[in-house]
Formats: C-alpha cells, structure tokens, sequence
C-alpha cells in the first residue's frame, strides 16, 4: 500500500519580534492581559518588503535539506495560505521558480488556520493515487499585513512564518504501525463565514481588508472542533488516546490547546507549544511545530503524531502520522 512518508521538515521565522510590552507602548493592552488570556508572550514580524513566497521559500529550502531532496525532483507544491504575494498566480508558484523546479505541478490551498492539515491531504491523496512520488507541504503566512493594529483584540494574536514538510511516496503492508500519513479528515461549515472573516479582499471587494473575529465563538467552536476530529481519526485507525506521542494543535490560544489536550485525555508534556513564542501564524502553526519538535529530537521516527486545527470558515480537520 502507497504512502506518504515524512522525509524532512524546515521552518522560518522573521527576524523581528514583538513583544507583548512593545505592544503596549503602541495601543491600550498590557503583557498580563495577553499571556493570561492567551499564553502569548511574542510574535515574529515580516520586514518591510518581506512576503509570503520569501518566508515560504526559506522554510521549503530547510525541509528539503533535512530530507535530501532537490527542489527540481519535486512532483507537486501545495501551499496552504491565506495571505498570498497577489490576487493570481499562485504564491506556490513562486516558490516552485526560486526552488528550480520545471517538471511538478504547483498551488495554493486556502483554509486559513486549517490551511495546512487541508494541503497536506491533497498531497497526501496525490501520493497515495501514484500521481505523485514527492510532495513539499508548506504553510506560510504574513498576517501582519492584514491585522488593524488599533484592534486591541485581534492584532494581539496573531504573527508571520513558515513551515514545510517534504513528503515521499513509501510502500508498506498498510498497518497503523506502518510510517506514513495514516489518514486526514477534512471539514467545514460555512454558516460561520462571519465568525472570523476579513472584510475585503483582493478578489470580488477590491479592498484588501482586515481581521474580524467575533473571539468567544471561535474559542468555544476550536475546543469543541479539534478535539472532536482527533477523536474521528483515532477511530478511523483503530487506535486510541493513549497511542498518541505527540499532539500538535493549531497555535491559537494556550486556553484552547490545553483544552483540547484536556478533552483527549492527552497530557501536556506529549503536546507541542510554540503559541508562547510565535503566537498565531495561521496555516504555518503545524508545520512550524514540526520542524521545531523534530529537530529537538522530541518527534522520533516510530511515534503517532495527531494533527489538529480550525479555522476562519469555519474549517477544521485532523491528520495522524505515524512518523
Ligand atoms: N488587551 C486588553 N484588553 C483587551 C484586549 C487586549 N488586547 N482585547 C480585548 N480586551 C478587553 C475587551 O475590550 C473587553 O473589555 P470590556 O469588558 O471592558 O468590554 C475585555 O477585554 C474582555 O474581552 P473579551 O473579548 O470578552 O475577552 P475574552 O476573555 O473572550 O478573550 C480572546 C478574548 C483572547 C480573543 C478569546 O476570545 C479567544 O482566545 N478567542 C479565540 C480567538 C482566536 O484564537 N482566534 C484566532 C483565529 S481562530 C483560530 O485560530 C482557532
């Protein structure tokens, strides 16, 4: 049975950071309210100039080290965005040129906050249909573009950066003890648009717009979904709680995290956190764990990682890894 392997993971961070009190000198919040509320403490911003395909470029070029790959021998680029270089072509196309890649296909997946679980299961379905032996998996961000910096209550949570995963087609007997995605779950429900949209675009509105986020919707919604979904796949594999290594949850908010973990009966010392120091970069949360978690040696060949997310639309999903 064909699937897809984790070959190697990479990540980029902007230079700059922002603290929670640098925040403070500039609009009414303080670093007690943010990390109290949300585990925050800092956020990594784009340089002037800086754009989405720049740091997806930066994060691609580590993964495909780490996994001894050459970016032209890749057969798709999927990169999960919700803030792309412009309106069309493809951000992802933009990485596949810098990368010298002439044979693969390349584009961009939009599902916000679940941007990367939605790429990572088209990859993983190509792969596993034999359309395509190599996969690189980006989720890459710059929401500092589209935050209202006098919008005490969303420009807290949010920062830039990247993650990728280079992903290989491997043959194995199909057990959910053999490496590879073991399976993604993919939902969504548009009744939720308003909950958290940008009001613009560069599409059909004509402006580029800015966050709005109705929180305490979200907050309920995210605990409820991304445990939900973790629970879906353990079912789907005939696994359980207790067989998961590692948890790597969407970034948003500690609170909701720690929920999650909560609801699954998972501890926090197998979850992974970055929220603390990145806070949210949207589709690049998971793969920024990753990269993180793998090169810390925590995340080991072997072990079951569950992914999980939600986001604007509302979408949400889940993957398990055996990595
Ligand atoms: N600093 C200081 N005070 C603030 C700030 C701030 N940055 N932001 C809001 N406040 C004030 C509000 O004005 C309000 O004041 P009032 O009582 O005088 O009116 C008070 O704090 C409470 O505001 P709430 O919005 O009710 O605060 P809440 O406890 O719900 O926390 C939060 C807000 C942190 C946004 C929470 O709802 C949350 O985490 N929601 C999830 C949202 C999220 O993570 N979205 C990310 C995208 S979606 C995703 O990735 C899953």
């Amino acid at each position: 049975m064909r699937r897809s392997v984790v070959a190697g993971c990479g990540a980029y961070l902007p230079e700059r950071v922002v603290t929670n009190d640098e925040l403070a000198t500039r609009i009414d919040t303080s670093d007690e309210w943010i990390s109290q509320r949300t585990g925050i403490r800092q956020r990594h911003i784009a340089a002037d100039g800086e754009l989405t395909s720049d740091l997806a470029l930066a994060a691609a070029r580590q993964a495909l080290a780490n996994a001894g790959i050459e970016g032209a021998d890749l057969d798709i680029i999927v990169l999960a965005t919700a803030t792309p270089d412009n309106t069309f072509p493809a951000t992802a196309t933009k990485v596949q040129a810098d990368l010298g890649n002439k044979a693969g296909a390349a584009f961009d997946v939009q599902a916000v906050c679940t941007g990367f679980i939605y790429a990572l299961a088209m990859a993983d379905n190509m792969l596993r249909l034999g359309q395509a032996s190599t996969a690189l998996v980006i989720g890459a961000e710059v929401f500092s573009r589209i935050l209202d910096w006098d919008d005490r209550s969303t420009c807290v949570l949010f920062g830039d950066g990247a993650g990728a995963v280079v992903l290989k087609a491997g043959e194995g007997a199909g057990t959910n003890r053999d490496r590879g995605v073991l399976s993604t779950h993919l939902h969504s429900d548009g009744a939720n648009y308003k909950a958290l949209y940008v009001d613009g675009g560069p599409g059909s509105t004509g402006t580029a717009g800015f966050i709005r986020m109705a929180g305490r919707e979200v907050y309920k919604q995210a605990v409820v979904r991304m445990a939900e979904c973790v629970e879906h796949a353990l079912d789907a594999n005939g696994l359980e709680h207790g067989d998961v290594d590692w948890l790597v949850p969407h970034q948003a908010n500690l609170r909701i995290i720690e929920s999650t973990g909560r609801k699954l009966d998972i501890p926090m010392e197998r979850v992974i956190v970055t929220v603390d120091r990145q806070a949210n970069t949207s589709a690049a949360t998971i793969p920024l764990a990753l990269a993180e978690a793998t090169a810390d040696k925590r995340v080991r060949e072997g072990q079951l990682v569950a992914l999980t997310a939600m986001g604007g639309g509302f979408t949400w999903g889940s993957a398990l890894i055996r990595w």
